[in-house]
């Protein structure tokens, strides 16, 4: 794998995005490794619980490739998100416990990215944020429907229309991650400890609890078939051009918020 770290030790298996200079923003063929690696990971008997993280020490996942993202018309929108979906939503029923380990910034595709991990714990310098709308564009990859589910709709929808970035202790609060440890190494740490913890329980039983509160969720129906087509919309704007191209110059975007 080009993108994606995979060490195993002790029955728990971690994967580290490793884009670190593009601070591991998801590429299309990141995804696909992504996918592959769950696939692989699924079949494998001596592994119990996924860890998930980010290379280096800034960034967890700081959204999808931008410059990628830019080149999609409509048509093709369509087809990424509804493939990222899958991919997202086989991490959320993977049969065993995905950890997120966030190590900096989570912001768009990495936010929902850890959100479709079973469980979220941070280091103190983590940072979260639905930034799309800068871009002319929505969360695109399950986050108008995990961010709701997780935070609630109020703060969901402040948060995805403000683009804000809020820290690791203010994620928390609002129930983003589980717990917040004051430096990567204890996140790690943390991390392996309760992975540990949860490979000792019994497989059925753990594959049975994460499914049964899946099921709460009833996921990809109408929410994320609306958002796959809301995306899809956005990517046919003229704001979405400019917010991408914007980016890519770094400069500050001008949008004329017409079709
Ligand atoms: N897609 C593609 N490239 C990205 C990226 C993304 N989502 N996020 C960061 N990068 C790249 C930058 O373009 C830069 O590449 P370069 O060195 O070739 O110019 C590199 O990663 C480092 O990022 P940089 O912007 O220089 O770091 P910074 O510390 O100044 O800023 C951020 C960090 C996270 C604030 C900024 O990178 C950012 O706004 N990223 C986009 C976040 C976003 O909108 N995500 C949602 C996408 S749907």
């Amino acid at each position: 794998m080009k993108n994606l770290i995979l060490t195993i030790q002790e029955g728990i298996a971690t994967i580290t995005i490793n884009r670190e200079k593009k601070l591991n923003a998801l590429n299309f063929e990141t995804l696909a490794e992504l996918k592959q690696v769950f696939e692989d990971l699924s079949t494998q008997r001596e592994v119990s619980v996924i860890i998930l993280t980010g290379q280096g020490e800034k960034s967890f996942v700081a959204g999808a490739d931008i410059n990628e993202i830019h080149t999609l018309d409509k048509e093709k929108a369509e087809e990424v998100v509804t493939n990222a979906h899958h991919i997202f939503n086989a991490i959320e029923q993977f049969p065993k416990p995905v950890i997120a380990a966030v190590n900096g910034f989570a912001l768009g595709g990495g936010c929902e990215l850890a959100m479709a991990c079973h469980m979220r714990f941070a280091s103190e310098n983590a940072q979260f944020a639905q930034p799309e709308i800068n871009l002319g564009i929505i969360p695109g990859y399950g986050g108008t429907q995990r961010l709701t589910h997780l935070v609630g709709k109020g703060k969901a929808i402040e948060l995805m229309l403000s683009a804000d970035y809020i820290s690791a202790q203010e994620a928390k609060r609002i129930g983003l991650v589980n717990d917040v440890l004051e430096s990567q190494e204890e996140l790690y740490a943390h991390c392996r400890k309760l992975a540990k913890k949860l490979s000792e329980k019994p497989k059925i039983a753990t594959k049975l609890i994460i499914d049964a509160v899946n099921a709460h969720y009833q996921f990809d129906k109408d929410g994320f078939a609306q958002e796959i087509k809301n995306f899809a919309e956005c990517c046919s704007t003229d704001d979405f051009k400019e917010g991408t191209q914007a980016f890519m110059e770094k400069r500050k975007a001008n949008f004329k918020n017409n079709s």
